[in-house]
């Protein structure tokens, strides 16, 4: 089988890349990614010849119509994915997330090929904390940033070519991921890198917004088992059990790196900052058998912080831009 894999150098799509080169070495990987400052060759070393690395956009529809050609199927993971970046820029959101996703659509559809499209849990808006309901398929979308509603238009283009044109294709929408090569602009990999450095922790606000948090291990099995099951058309959500609300995490990083719970800084909050999101993964659960390997947070988040210490070298050439950001925006 050739997979076609796009956004295959940023954080989750290296991670199914070196998945699926373990786990199935039958597959021959080609890598679409443009190298944004959230591609990282790095991320793809060490796979010699089971990966290819086309370096280009997936908005640029005759090198999308070449590559997808000679795929038997596509997992679309690039994205303009952080929400504090697409409110200073929305521009590229729109571009990458919207025009990206129809390129590749228009080029399955051509040539046949089938389609899996990788979102977020954040189309379905956010919850109140004392919400006794979680997310389902059947949530209606309410995105609330320029990032997530790019991410919904994405996803209802996806709807929209299947029932309109009969493209084989099925959407994820998973919550927060966590794990190796997650780039240090995002919530876990700031905090463990700041504390490698000595430096304490921002927390946005009071800490009390709540992710629903899952390896992104688990998050890439179950695109596999998706990919290789999913009924077309449908969508599945992804999810571990895992929410926890901000304040927790820090104080588990803070608690991991053997200093005080209160050690660290309120910065200020992101604007329309989702409060909470939640995950009921049943379907996945009941039609597919996926389940979650890494239940135990705490020792994921050990296993993180742990792969942060060994892999400076990945991490520190993006670590003092990402902070000169945050220091404009008064999250420093
Ligand atoms: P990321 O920002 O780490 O990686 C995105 C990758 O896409 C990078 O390698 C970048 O170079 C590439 N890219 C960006 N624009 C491109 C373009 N125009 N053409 C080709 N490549 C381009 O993102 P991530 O966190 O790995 O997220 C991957 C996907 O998963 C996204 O679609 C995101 O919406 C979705 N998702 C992420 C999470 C999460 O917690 N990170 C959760 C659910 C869903
Ligand atoms: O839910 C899935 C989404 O999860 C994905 O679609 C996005 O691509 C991914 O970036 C993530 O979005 P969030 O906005 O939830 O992730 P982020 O890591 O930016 O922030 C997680 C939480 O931590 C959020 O409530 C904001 C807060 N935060 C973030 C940073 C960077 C802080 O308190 N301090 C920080 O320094």
């Amino acid at each position: 089988m050739r997979l076609l894999v796009t956004g295959g150098a940023g954080f989750i799509g290296a991670n199914f890349v070196h998945q699926s080169v373990a786990e199935h070495p039958e597959v021959e990987v080609t890598v679409l990614d443009k190298l944004t400052y959230a591609g990282n060759r790095a991320s793809l070393a060490g796979l010699g010849d089971a990966v290819t690395l086309v370096e280009g956009d997936v908005a640029d529809g005759a090198l999308v119509d070449r590559l997808v050609a000679e795929a038997d199927a596509v997992v679309h993971f690039a994205a303009e994915s952080h929400n504090d970046n697409s409110l200073a820029d929305p521009w590229p959101f729109v571009q990458t997330n919207l025009i990206g996703t129809y390129a590749l659509l228009e080029a399955v559809r051509k040539h046949d090929v089938r389609y899996h499209h990788v979102s977020t849990d954040e189309v379905y808006g956010d919850l109140e904390l004392d919400d006794p309901q979680r997310f389902t398929e059947r949530t209606p979308y309410n995105p609330s940033s320029p990032y997530s509603s790019t991410k919904a238009g994405s996803d209802l283009l996806v709807r929209a070519w299947v029932r309109s044109f009969g493209v084989r294709a099925t959407i994820s929408n998973c919550s927060n991921n966590y794990g190796p090569f997650q780039h240090v602009e995002k919530f876990i990999p700031r905090q463990v890198t700041n504390l490698i450095d000595g430096v304490r922790p921002k927390l946005y606000g009071a800490g009390a917004n709540v992710r629903d948090w899952i390896h992104v291990e688990d998050h890439n099995a179950a695109v596999w088992r998706v990919l290789a099951d999913g009924r077309i058309g449908q969508t599945y959500l992804i999810g571990a059990d895992g929410e926890r609300s901000n304040l927790e995490v820090v104080r588990a990083l803070l608690e991991i790196f053997g200093r005080d719970a209160d050690d660290f800084d309120h910065v200020s909050d992101r604007p329309g900052h989702d409060l909470r999101y939640a995950i009921d993964s049943t379907l996945l659960r009941t039609e597919l058998g996926w389940s979650p390997r890494y239940t135990d947070f705490r020792s994921g988040l050990e296993a993180t912080v742990a792969w942060y210490r060994e892999h400076e070298d990945w991490w520190r050439p993006a670590k003092a831009r990402v902070e000169a950001a945050y220091a404009v925006t008064g999250q420093a």
